[in-house]
């Protein structure tokens, strides 16, 4: 019985979070510094994150304990709720414009 509700926890939809609160800590927390304001990614300070996010799993490993640069926010300093706005945030980022939607040079 453990396993199965492992296995569904894993399977979990992300939180619902809000989308406005999120830019907020996004602002608040620096995130905007090194991924940039619509989370976009910056030239060599961090990677961009949405439209379409990593699983929330991992994006929340990743914040707790980065595998490389990026500085670790405990739980402590950001709390599991705010995370789920923050990658709600996220997800409502626009989507880069499609290669073909592009002016063509001649
Ligand atoms: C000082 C710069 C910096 C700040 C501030 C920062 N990040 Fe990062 N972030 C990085 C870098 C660099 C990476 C690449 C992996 C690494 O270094 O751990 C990264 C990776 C990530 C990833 C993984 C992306 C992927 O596709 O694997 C997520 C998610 C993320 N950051 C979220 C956040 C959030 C949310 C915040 C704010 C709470 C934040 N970061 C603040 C620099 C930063």
């Amino acid at each position: 019985m453990k396993v199965l509700f492992l296995i569904l926890a894993m399977f979990q939809a992300a939180p619902k979070g809000n989308v406005e609160t999120g830019k907020t800590l996004f602002m608040k927390y620096g995130c905007f510094e090194c991924h940039g304001r619509e989370a976009q990614g910056g030239a060599g300070t961090g990677p961009k994150l949405g439209p379409a996010p990593i699983p929330f799993s991992a994006f929340v490993y990743q914040v707790r304990s980065p595998r490389d640069q990026m500085p670790p926010y405990t739980s402590k300093v950001l709390s599991d709720a705010e995370l789920a706005d923050i990658y709600a945030f996220v997800q409502a980022a626009p989507q880069p414009p499609k290669v073909d939607s592009l002016p063509q040079l001649k």
